[in-house]
């Protein structure tokens, strides 16, 4: 950790950076492909205007030469202006609540938050830090209840030096105690809560809900099933059977399957261990994850499966995506690792025409892959019977070709070079090291993955590509150098099928300010000057079709936009395609995750996750770093002993109809 620097800006700098690997990305082949497609567009009429249009241009060109019954009004509500400030906003005419906060108590008996007498015991009982996904299991389960649900929400990661009176910035090393690692480990992982509306109309934590847990990665025992389950690579001294670990962590966009369970991704693992690695089988498999990380949290000073010198396989336990049953509050999580081991950011699903799951999900770094793994079995209607179903199926990555179509290449142990002579003996490999695999099938380096959203209504994917500093040579999907303000795809499968191997692609906007030329930034001209948007990160589909866009635009966000992260809704049909209107404005240093409605879309759950944190550098008037007695905001309670608290915020139209009309 730097000095004056939170971790979270840490994070942000890291995921622009590539990690090492063994082959590099070749892009002379996708050139080729532009160049061809060039020569394909001059001969044809009216679209020689466009020979040097990217897709996204092209669609928007399509779209306004057969509007769909799309209404001018598609976003009821006013826009919130661009800005920045200490506080959050929300259009006039809609509420917004703090439901709830870091240190609320959520397990039965939890104590109340004490800020100044903090303690891993108390915090293994009360809400975690960095609220970030957010799902809504209805209840009772099976119904489409929009009034009583169980909120499933991760806790990413923790801003240690806003969370500790006396946390010392210009030497933090110092600081740490066992106590105090405990305590950032008990404030990592999930919660499940209970969530109700009142007669009055107001959402409330049910207190004394069985349902309600935490999940953290100091206290809850997992399994491990799947392909790689068991697997000496999976061995440690403190489990010889590669079958059980102890929690999860850094959890960042996940989501809920039609059987009511909950996906954790596990995003940024390489940043919790340390020290030299003791076995040089797994030194490619670590430079590959970026493990150690540059600037680990020191949890391995006192949790020694953190410390590679002692434990060098255990970073092969995280990295996966895990399966919680927030309706079974004794259920065991189980991590999955069929579904791949790398920054997982996602877990959206959708089903194919036959019935089985897909699960949509992103890998957050610069030069990483788009993924969708597809079960082998279908959903069944009774859940218990799909307590294995993500166990067996098809991983697959995404290859985007210049033209506008893509394929999906399956990560097979056996095919394509998937074997012995590239270094894979089972498929237990090809799952550990999901990277190199799909660095050997030729999958298209994009510009930082995040969440992947289907849109059930119409069976179009949306995949926010959040940003690439440091990308120099560019391609269709990803067309800019210096990416600073990210773009969103969408992908049609084809004949509509998640199953399928085959897809259409285009860009439905290119992100940042379209007042500057030189940015590149393509919106629908409706969008206007508050409505653009940079850094598209976690994603929702509301009960419309619409697609809602929260940012995170790090501490760049100065250079990427000069106004504060936020939640925008994005029209993706009709004359209006490519036109954004924000909804939610962050406080300063925030970024917005986990966007949620219910099933009726007249309650909105939002993460807002480290307040003061990010860029509060180059906040006009404060200008330093944010410590915990001098943070940029005291959001949300604003008052004077309290540092700042990331939040879950319930926001609600006063009409009572949906939220944004
Ligand atoms: Fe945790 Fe990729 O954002
Ligand atoms: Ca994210
Ligand atoms: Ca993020």
């Amino acid at each position: 950790m730097g000095k004056n620097k939170s971790f979270g800006e840490n994070f942000e700098e890291l995921d622009d950076r590539p990690a090492a690997r063994s082959t590099a990305p070749s892009l002379a082949d996708l050139w080729n492909r532009r160049i061809a497609r060039r020569g394909f567009l001059a001969g044809m009429g009216k679209a020689a205007l466009l020979a040097t249009a990217s897709p996204a241009i092209l669609s928007l060109a399509a779209c306004d030469e057969t509007p769909k019954a799309a209404p001018d009004d598609i976003f009821g509500f006013e826009p919130v202006p661009h800005g920045i400030d200490g506080d959050h906003h929300v259009p006039a005419d809609h509420l917004s609540d703090i439901l709830l906060r870091w240190g609320d108590p959520v397990v039965k008996d939890a104590p109340d938050f004490d800020i100044r007498n903090q303690t891993a015991a108390a915090q293994l009982a009360q809400f975690g830090y960095n609220n970030d996904f957010i799902g809504f299991v209805p209840l009772p389960f099976g119904s489409n209840a929009s009034d009583r649900g169980l909120l499933c929400v991760h806790h990413e990661y923790t801003n240690d030096d806003l969370m500790h009176p006396g946390y010392p910035a210009d030497n933090p090393a110092s600081f740490y105690t066992q106590e105090i690692v405990d305590i950032a480990m008990a404030a990592h992982g999930g919660s499940i809560v209970e969530v109700a509306r009142g007669e009055d109309g107001k959402w409330q934590v049910v207190r004394d809900s069985e349902y309600n847990r935490r999940i953290t990665p100091l206290a809850t025992e997992m399994t491990i099933s799947g392909p790689a389950a068991g697997h000496p690579r999976l061995q440690t001294g403190e489990d010889p059977t590669g079958r059980r670990v102890m929690g999860t962590f850094n959890n960042c966009a996940g989501g809920i399957t039609p059987w009511g369970t909950w996906l954790m991704s596990e995003e940024n693992f390489n940043f919790y261990f340390l020290g030299e690695n003791a076995d040089e089988t797994e030194a490619e498999n670590h430079s590959r994850m970026g493990v150690p990380g540059s600037r680990s949290y020191p949890w391995g000073h006192f949790h020694k499966r953190f410390n590679l010198a002692a434990e060098p396989r255990e970073p092969n336990r995280y990295g996966w995506v895990v399966e919680v049953d927030p309706l079974d509050p004794a259920s065991m999580p189980v991590k999955r690792t069929a579904l791949g081991r790398f920054k997982h950011e996602g877990c959206e699903n959708a089903l194919t025409k036959d019935g089985r799951l897909v699960v949509y999900m992103g890998d957050d770094q610069a030069f990483e892959y788009l993924y969708k793994f597809v079960t082998a079995g279908k959903v069944s209607a009774k859940r218990e019977e799909n307590a294995s179903l993500l166990d067996e199926g098809t991983l697959y990555v995404a290859r985007f070709e210049e033209d506008g179509s893509g394929r999906w290449l399956p990560l097979t142990f056996g095919e394509n070079g998937l074997d012995e002579a590239n270094g894979f003996t089972s498929q237990a490999d090809l799952m550990i090291e999901t990277r190199r695999a799909a660095d050997l099938l030729g999958a298209t380096p994009l510009d930082r993955p995040e969440d992947v959203e289907p849109n059930d209504l119409t069976g179009k994917v949306y995949v926010a590509l959040t940003n690439s500093k440091e990308r120099t040579e560019t391609d269709a999907v990803n067309p800019r150098p210096a990416n600073l303000w990210g773009q969103i795809v969408e992908i049609e499968p084809q004949g509509g099928d998640h199953a399928s191997t085959a897809f259409a692609w285009n860009l439905i906007v290119k992100c940042g300010d379209p007042a500057f030329p030189s940015i590149g930034a393509e919106w629908h001209p409706d969008t206007g000057s508050d409505g653009w948007f940079a850094c598209p990160d976690n994603l929702a589909v509301d009960a419309k079709g619409r697609l809602w866009v929260a940012t995170d635009q790090g501490s760049g966000w100065h250079a990427a936009s000069g106004t504060a992260d936020g939640l925008y809704a994005l029209a993706t049909a009709g004359g209006k395609r490519g036109t954004a209107r924000q909804i939610f404005r962050a406080p300063v240093g925030a970024e917005v995750c986990g966007p949620c409605f219910t099933p009726d879309g007249t309650a909105l759950f939002i993460a807002v996750q480290h307040p003061a944190a990010d860029g509060a550098k180059n906040y006009k008037g404060f200008e330093r770093a944010s410590t915990f007695d001098d943070p940029a905001t005291r959001w949300p309670d604003f008052e004077p002993d309290m540092p700042p608290r990331p939040s879950v915020v319930v926001i609600t139209a006063k009409n009572g109809g949906p939220v944004g009309g």
